[in-house]
């Protein structure tokens, strides 16, 4: 990345006279240019299932095992039961270890009929009386049942490819259900309620064709640890209420919501926040610090959220990756991001950033973890010390950006025309985890040709 910058990073070059004369010109559109466009799409594999450097969770691991959510749950109410319909073949209650299995037999090869695409012939399996045997099903005894009841507890279609058009009149006819994994198939349809399911706790639906609204069939599940909604077609807000979900993992990436992010954000527990590649807007909340004690991963990238960073993003102490690469947010980074000792990945790539690109990130990269500090395509002007260290270790990439000196930088004209717009973004200088002995001036002497401290 960095490795031929810095060569190229000493001679000043001025643009002074081009900027006194576009002063005056109006703002350009602040629009991601095509090749931001074309990064987003790179992006966008790099979030790609179960993979990608920035989410260390895999998903498709799933199947059989209860751990049944803590809180202890009593007799589940069974959605109302219309009479069975004639058993298909002849199978008969009493070919079943227990009346619940023939039942679910039953809902197996209903839905069955319904599945128009089978490229690996997984429904061959689902014949006969022993649903063990059936590949996708899953059974245990429910804690319900003191003595061996075998029912279903847990489907697991991950990477079956199978096509249906809806999973109502299936996946809510399970009464013991705990888990649905369903990565990477073609489901679609109105996702059916789950909420009398009492032992729910495990929804995997990525990678399938699910549009319309958020399924808010998910959203009374209290004991919902695991959401992932990725790589479908749903649109429109997400509730607030999603973020009370007591989830670990919440993966609502490469959909198509929108709307700004509502301040309930600041709720999640979720270790892993995977909001990328969808269309929300506004600012990234403020409220985003309150998850502080559990956030670990948060994506942002490749939205249309705006206006400026919030200082409570130094909050995030256990935060190891942040992107929010690729939106129109804009102002300086508040230094507060100087207090994020654990993180390794901070991306905020094409954005309207501007200002210094503070020391006191920089420094994050010898005091503390810090691997890669994307900031190319934004409106950087200056480095702060320390910096220059970082770039000639690959560590920061400023290309694109209008600092003077460095290579590959804007043109000066399209610097001079940002830099005249309006800037309404406050410069947060304040770093709440310096305590008084480590000053923002520092002892450490500037080696950047463009160090100094100007415009702040
Ligand atoms: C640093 O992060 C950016 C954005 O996530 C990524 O595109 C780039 O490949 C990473 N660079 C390195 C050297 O890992």
């Amino acid at each position: 990345m960095g490795s031929l910058q810095h060569n190229f990073c000493f001679s000043l070059f001025s643009v002074s006279s081009t900027l006194f004369l576009l002063l005056s010109l109006p703002c350009f559109p602040c629009n991601p240019s095509p090749e931001a466009r074309r990064l987003i799409d790179r992006q966008t594999l790099e979030v790609g299932i179960g993979s990608g450097p920035a989410i260390g969770i895999g998903i498709g691991i799933g199947g059989g095992s209860y751990t049944p959510p803590s809180s202890p749950v009593s007799e589940p109410s069974c959605p109302p039961q219309n009479p069975p319909p004639p058993p298909p073949g002849d199978l008969t209650p009493g070919d079943f270890p227990n009346l619940l299995l023939y039942e679910s037999y039953v809902v197996i090869q209903r839905f069955k009929k319904t599945i128009y695409s089978d490229p690996f012939h997984i429904t061959g399996t689902w014949v006969g009386p022993d649903i063990s045997k059936y590949r996708g099903f899953f059974l245990e005894t429910p804690p319900r049942f003191k003595n061996n009841t075998p029912a279903i507890a847990s489907v697991d279609f991950n990477g079956f490819r199978l096509g249906a058009p809806t999973l109502a009149g299936f996946l809510d006819q399970f009464p013991d259900l705990a888990l649905f994994h369903a990565n990477s198939n073609g489901f679609a349809g109105t996702l059916p309620g789950l909420t009398h399911l009492p032992y729910f706790y495990e929804l995997d639906l990525s990678n399938n064709k699910f549009a319309g609204e958020f399924p808010s069939s998910v959203l009374p599940l209290f004991n919902l640890a695991f959401l992932d909604l990725r790589f479908n077609f749903f649109a429109g807000a997400v509730p607030p209420s999603v973020f009370s979900l007591p989830v670990e993992v919440l993966f609502l990436n490469n959909n198509r919501f929108s709307q700004p992010l509502p301040s309930a954000v600041g709720r999640t527990t979720a270790p892993y926040l995977t909001l990328a590649n969808n269309d929300f807007t506004g600012a990234i909340p403020s409220s985003i610090g309150e998850t502080g004690g559990t956030l670990i991963q948060v994506l942002f990238l490749g939205n249309s959220l705006s206006g400026c960073l919030p200082a409570g993003i130094g909050r995030l102490q256990k935060a190891t990756v942040f992107d929010a690469g690729f939106n129109k947010i804009t102002g300086p980074i508040p230094l507060s991001l100087g207090c994020l000792s654990k993180v390794e990945q901070l991306n905020f790539a094409g954005n309207l950033l501007y200002g210094e690109v503070p020391a006191e990130v920089c420094r994050l990269a010898n005091r503390a973890r810090l691997l890669n500090l994307s900031l190319s395509e934004n409106y950087f002007t200056s480095l702060g010390s320390g910096c220059l260290d970082l770039l000639r270790r690959g560590i920061l990439d400023v290309r694109k950006n209008c600092i003077q000196g460095c290579a590959g930088q804007r043109s000066p004209e399209e610097c001079a025309l940002f830099l005249a717009c309006r800037k309404y973004c406050p410069a947060v200088e304040y770093v709440p985890c310096y305590s008084g002995w480590e000053s923002r001036a520092g002892n450490h002497g500037s080696s950047s040709p463009s160090a100094k401290k100007n415009g702040r």
